[in-house]
């Protein structure tokens, strides 16, 4: 075992429990030398940033996922051995070589304008390659006017909520959720309105449907789900469908967006439905980070339902909203180099050793006496915690503390509104997998 390895949740784990280990919380140098708090005053903060970040980095809801991948980075250079770090969704799979032969072709082609600004919706050929692509996929049919290309799912839902989202208006969403999306909806003064899914991660549908007010303007659906690894099924599509086109008997017109990075990452290869299948009023958003392990490179795009009541609108507005959050448009060397990718056979990344980590890891953790469902797709786990280990508050917190002493880096429940669970990111080496068990082992009695 590592060094700084301690059997069980020991007295101290338990005095620390409130996070105090973890960087950027503001809280002053003093706490000894393994932290690395940074020196800067509340004071400080407050007076040079907006109330909005202040608060947000001052405060709980400043992302505990970037905070433990950041910690995560800090303990590499700490000089205590090798880390396991499973907090961010970062895939350790390189990108397909045939990604890196169509990005070196594209430079090659000396032709005048090829890094100029263009449309900001996109280059018109690569919307209409995916256009086509995604008209295939769901059996719709779309025009090349209904693909806008992003940096990013992130970037898409930033164009997406600028485009349609007045200040204080509801983006419902089946909680556990992606933490970031809290800050998305900040971004326009909206609001976020968790709903919970059912024990098992599924859609309450009937739920959902009933929380609707006439402030609803979104319902953010992501499947496969990050943190649960829930995917949801057609019949549950189509039940929320129908529920949602009820309302418009009241005069609720709710535009269903779904966030689907995860959709190439199934672990049997099973197509995963999508609301585009079965309600008109559609945004789907989705990207490459994941699948072809191009996180870095920021290329994703959104899909507007041709049958979309705002269809039109919506086409001027992702194009408009991405040049004025600053993006401008997707870059331009990612967006040529995607069809060369994904038309080709060969340009898939294999993510069958993130299903092999997920049940690897699943299987010691049941073993351990975790709770968790058998994981269908994605790379996150989402285990309860064995009995013993809960509280009232939940014992993510000193559970994660004594995982990090044993140099095992993992995101507390609490980041998701579930205290008594941890998600782990599996999208990494299977030596990281086989270090992160042996800390699991030795902290969990
Ligand atoms: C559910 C979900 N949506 C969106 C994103 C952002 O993805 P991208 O890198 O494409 O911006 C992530 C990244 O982790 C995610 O998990």
């Amino acid at each position: 075992m590592e060094r700084g390895a301690r059997k069980g949740l020991g007295a101290r784990s338990r005095r620390e429990a409130d996070g105090s280990f973890l960087p950027l919380r503001g809280r002053g140098s003093g706490r000894g030398s393994r932290d690395t708090v940074r020196p800067v005053t509340e004071d400080a903060i407050r007076q040079s940033l907006s109330r909005r970040v202040a608060d947000t980095l001052l405060g709980a809801r400043e992302s505990w996922t970037r905070r433990m991948f950041e910690l995560a980075n800090s303990m590499r250079a700490d000089g205590g051995g090798p880390v396991y770090d499973l907090s961010l969704g970062n895939p350790s799979l390189e990108p397909p070589e045939q990604w890196k032969e169509a990005v070196r072709t594209q430079l090659a082609d000396s032709a005048p304008g090829r890094h100029r600004y263009m449309t900001n919706a996109g280059f018109p050929e690569v919307r209409a390659f995916i256009a086509g692509r995604e008209a295939q996929r769901y059996q719709i049919p779309l025009e090349a006017e209904d693909v806008t290309m992003t940096v990013g799912a992130a970037g898409a839902l930033n164009v997406l909520f600028r485009a349609v989202l007045n200040p204080d208006d509801e983006v419902m969403v089946p909680a556990p959720y992606f933490s970031e999306y809290d800050h998305y909806a900040a971004n326009v003064g909206a609001v976020l309105r968790p709903i919970p899914t059912t024990e098992d991660f599924e859609l309450n549908v009937d739920e959902l449907v009933g929380a609707v007010t006439e402030r609803t303007r979104i319902l953010l659906l992501n499947s496969p789900n990050n943190p649960t690894g829930a995917v949801y099924g057609e019949d549950s599509l189509r039940a929320l469908a129908s529920g949602l086109r009820g309302l418009r008997e009241r005069g609720q017109r709710v535009l269903v967006v779904e966030d689907t990075p995860y959709r190439d990452v199934v672990h049997d290869g099973s197509h995963v439905s999508s609301m585009l299948e079965h309600y008109e009023d559609t945004v789907l958003i989705t990207s490459h980070s994941k699948d072809l392990g191009l996180a870095g490179e920021r290329i994703g795009y959104l899909v507007i339902s041709p049958r979309a009541h705002a269809r039109v609108p919506l086409r001027r507005a992702t194009s408009f909203c991405n040049r004025v959050l600053g993006f401008v448009n997707a870059p331009a060397l990612m967006q040529r180099a995607l069809p060369h990718v994904l038309g080709h056979p060969d340009g898939t990344v294999d993510v069958g050793i993130y299903a092999d980590n997920c049940k690897r890891m699943a299987d010691t953790l049941r073993e351990l006496g975790f709770s968790l469902r058998d994981p269908k797709a994605g790379f996150f786990l989402f285990p309860g915690l064995p009995e013993a280990m809960r509280t009232a508050e939940g014992g993510d917190i000193a559970l994660t503390e004594a995982l990090r002493e044993a140099r095992c880096v993992v995101v507390p429940g609490t980041a998701f509104g579930r205290p008594n669970f941890l998600r782990l990111s599996m999208c990494v080496n299977p030596e990281t997998v086989d270090g992160a068990i042996a800390a699991f082992k030795h902290v969990c009695p």
